[in-house]
């Protein structure tokens, strides 16, 4: 099994990386750009394509809808184009950001997105560009997903809580936000597991359950063992360029019919707590 993996530098893509085997080959974003048809072209040999780069920063793709359409819809369009046409199976990612919030209750495949934001609309656009040429693709959706190996100097939400607890520091958290946040190390490992099943279509993968950004950072340090207060408070004291829908957990119905179980968001926690300090 010879797998091209696009965005391994990633939190998802180093999760893939640590836990899947076979000969996996990762070019960094400098080596491959996806938004680059000539590197696309190129992409021969290999039995599997999972795409897991994405122009993410949700307030910046506001400002820059042709960058996100670009790479978050144009360029899967192309990976699934060049995919399709060798008959090797391709994987993408997308989000919970495709859904308005206003269903109140966690989200399955067959609800219909209704997306507030440029980067929602993209990367609706790139489903569907892939979902129409009715291929051997997967789309999976996932939600507020956080790995041991973020890139990011901020580090994740879950560090950033501990850190701030253990310096003394006021914490202040949205409560009014409910979301289904996910471990990268499961989602890898269910992705492995459906990319198995040869079951294509569109999956909601997260970890279980439901929780706002406030419960999920309480347990964190609560698994952590710190005790230190945290202050609820509203979405609307928080200013962002881009609208967020206030609810958008994610059920993985589809992925359960297929025996494919996924552990909470509580015990995703303890996983990456587990993971980090190992
Ligand atoms: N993070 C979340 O909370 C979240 C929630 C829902 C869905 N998702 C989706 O999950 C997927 C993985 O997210 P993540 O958190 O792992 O993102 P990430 O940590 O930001 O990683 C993105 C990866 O893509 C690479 N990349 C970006 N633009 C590229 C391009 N034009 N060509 C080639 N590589 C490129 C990046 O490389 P450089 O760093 O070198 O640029 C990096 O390796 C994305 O599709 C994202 O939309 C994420």
């Amino acid at each position: 099994m010879k797998i091209l993996l696009i965005g391994g530098s990633g939190q998802l893509g180093r999760a893939i990386l640590a836990r899947w085997t076979g000969e996996i080959l990762a070019p960094s974003h400098e080596t491959f750009d996806i938004n680059d048809p000539a590197a696309i072209a190129t992409i021969d040999g290999f039995d599997m394509v999972v795409n897991c780069a994405a122009f993410h920063n949700v307030d910046t793709c506001e400002s820059q809808p042709e960058a996100a359409f670009a790479t978050n819809a144009l360029a899967v369009d192309r990976l699934a184009a060049e995919c399709h046409e060798r008959a090797v199976t391709f994987m993408t990612v997308s989000t919970d950001y495709v859904f308005d919030g206003r269903k109140g209750a966690p989200y399955v495949e067959s609800d219909c997105p209704h997306p507030l934001s440029a980067y929602g609309v993209s990367k609706l656009a790139g489903e569907l560009l892939v979902e129409r040429r009715n291929m051997k693709a997967f789309v999976v959706r996932t939600c507020g997903v956080y790995g041991t190996n973020a890139s990011r100097s901020k580090g994740t939400f879950i560090d950033r809580v501990i850190t701030q607890a253990k310096n003394g520091e006021k914490i202040r958290i949205v409560n009014d936000v409910v979301v289904s946040p996910t471990y990268a190390g499961h989602l890898a490992e269910a992705m492995r597991k459906l990319l198995d099943t040869e079951a294509y279509g569109l999956y909601h993968v997260c970890n279980a359950g439901a929780v706002t950004w406030y419960e999920f950072a309480k347990k964190a340090l609560e698994l952590a063992g710190i005790d230190h207060p945290i202050e609820p408070i509203s979405s609307s004291e928080w200013k962002a360029a881009a609208v967020r829908p206030a609810y958008s957990a994610l059920a993985s119905e589809k992925l359960g019919a297929l025996g494919i179980t996924m552990p909470t968001w509580a015990e995703g926690i303890a996983a990456y707590l587990r993971d980090k300090a190992s």
